[in-house]
């Protein structure tokens, strides 16, 4: 088996890492394709050293620019490197150009598409990520999936339970690997170790990079008003690129720069970031990532976004979302410094991607699909037979692998009265009503 990885912005390689690494350790013939999307050293080379895996095979260098343009030099590079690798499942991660490209590259290949990180959905067409996630789901064979609720995204979609895999996110496994390492090794980055974090208190770790937020004037204002009365907080602030180029464009980095309160630094490895958000009193962000690792490492998170891909993080109290409006932004970071049971009960939340199994996952079924033959994308030999969608209530102790024996069928949904559960193979379904495919 052959298995080919597209990659291309920071947090893709933070978490393809842990996948890198397994398929690495277990032999399988691999190659990875670099996009080129983040070319700087802050932004791509530093987390290959980090993050312990080998440089990549192929680099296709598109570099910044339109959608339209990376997405367009991307597919072109793909392509060609595919097919001359030939490998049996293509992994993309997220919801990045690269996944759109490789997704779609593979789909008229005849690749099977294995997308990590599937099912998520933050329902707003205006992001990027949202148009990118829904177009490479359609294109993809495996789905691995961070939690319950977005693989019901998924079926409520009508895809196919059967390639649903529900693995947790493999930031846990590069969170609770490279911590340790990070803690052993302690801060590496000279502005960390010349602000002396280590014996610095109320940190309030700042990130922000997403279009919606750093391309609006009035939104990054708002955020910078906000930042500027936060000054009981030492406010470190490793900066995204992007956010360095626009806040210069606006005028606005000097005066945010300059406040004695705010410490803004170049994008920082790994870990050392890992470092300094496990030590912050809070975590401001407008990142994906950040959201998950901030509730990995037990730090209450307040999100600049008006909505979320990432819903479990609110719904389990571990993370509040405030939108780009300063009153929010105020009020909840300073119940978190000073109300100390409000910050314990935010602490407490219980983590919803996983216990840092989600590679081994990822790989074994991986694994299990080549060898099944169920990677080989070919056109249908049968005549196409009847397909039914039925509905039912179901009154007897059955689990779904049984039911679907018994009744020669796929089950699509499951309603336990109240909501909708993932039907997996063992799940239950006495009392439940449920939809099915019948053959
Ligand atoms: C991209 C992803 C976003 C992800 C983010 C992670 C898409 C549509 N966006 O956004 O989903 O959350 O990466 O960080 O795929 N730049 C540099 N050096 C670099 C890279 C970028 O200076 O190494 C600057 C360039 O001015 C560029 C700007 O940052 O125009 C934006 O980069 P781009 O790759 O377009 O998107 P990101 O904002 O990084
Ligand atoms: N990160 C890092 N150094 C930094 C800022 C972020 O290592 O200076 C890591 C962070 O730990 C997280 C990832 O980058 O895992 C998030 O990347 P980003 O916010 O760029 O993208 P998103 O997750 O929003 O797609």
């Amino acid at each position: 088996m052959k298995i080919a990885t597209i990659l291309g912005t920071r947090p893709e390689i933070i978490k393809m890492a842990p996948i890198i690494a397994e398929i690495n350790a277990r032999g399988i013939d691999h190659v990875v394709l670099h996009t080129g999307q983040h070319y700087d050293k802050e932004m791509s080379d530093n987390f290959f050293r980090d993050l312990e895996i080998p440089a990549p095979e192929y680099n296709i260098h598109v570099g910044s620019g339109t959608h339209a343009k990376q997405t367009g030099l991307m597919m072109e590079g793909i392509e060609k490197i595919l097919l001359d690798e030939k490998p049996d499942i293509v992994l993309v991660q997220g919801d990045t150009n690269a996944v759109l490209s490789g997704a779609l590259v593979c789909a008229k290949l005849h690749i099977a598409v294995g997308h990590v990180e599937a099912g998520l959905r933050s329902f707003d067409m205006t992001m990027p990520e949202e148009v990118n996630r829904r177009v490479a789901d359609i294109c993809t064979a495996m789905y691995f999936i961070p939690t319950e609720n977005s693989a019901i995204n998924l079926l409520s979609e009508g895809f196919s339970r059967k390639n649903l895999m529900i693995t947790g996110n493999t930031v846990v496994d590069a969170c609770f690997r490279h911590l340790e390492i990070a803690k052993k090794r302690g801060f590496g980055e000279q502005s960390l170790i010349d602000l002396d974090i280590d014996n610095m208190d109320n940190i309030l770790t700042l990130t922000m990079h997403r279009a919606e937020n750093v391309d609006i004037k009035e939104r990054v204002t708002d955020i910078i008003e906000a930042l500027k009365e936060l000054n009981d907080m030492n406010i470190i602030f490793p900066i995204h690129p992007r956010t360095k180029n626009t806040l210069k464009n606006f005028g606005l980095f000097d005066e945010l720069n300059d406040l004695e309160h705010v410490h803004i630094i170049k994008p920082i490895g790994y870990l050392d970031f890992l470092l300094l958000t496990s030590k912050s009193t809070l975590i401001l962000t407008d990142s994906g990532g950040l959201q998950e690792e901030a509730i990995t490492l037990d730090i209450p998170a307040l999100t600049l976004r008006y909505n979320t891909e990432r819903p479990e993080t609110v719904e389990v109290g571990g993370n509040i979302l405030v939108g780009a409006d300063k009153k929010a932004i105020l009020e909840n970071a300073n119940k978190i410094l000073n109300d100390k049971e409000f910050a314990d009960r935010m602490k407490q939340a219980p983590n919803p991607y996983g216990q840092g199994d989600a590679a081994i996952k990822t790989v074994d079924a991986i694994e299990k699909y080549y060898s099944k033959g169920l990677l080989d994308i070919k056109a249908p030999e049968d005549i196409m037979d009847s397909f039914e969608r039925k509905m039912a209530h179901i009154e007897e102790d059955i689990t779904v692998a049984d039911f679907e024996e018994k009744q020669n069928s796929l089950v699509h949904m499951a309603y336990d009265g109240e909501k909708m559960v993932f039907p997996a193979d063992e799940l239950n379904l006495n009392g439940m009503m449920i939809t099915y495919d019948k053959r």
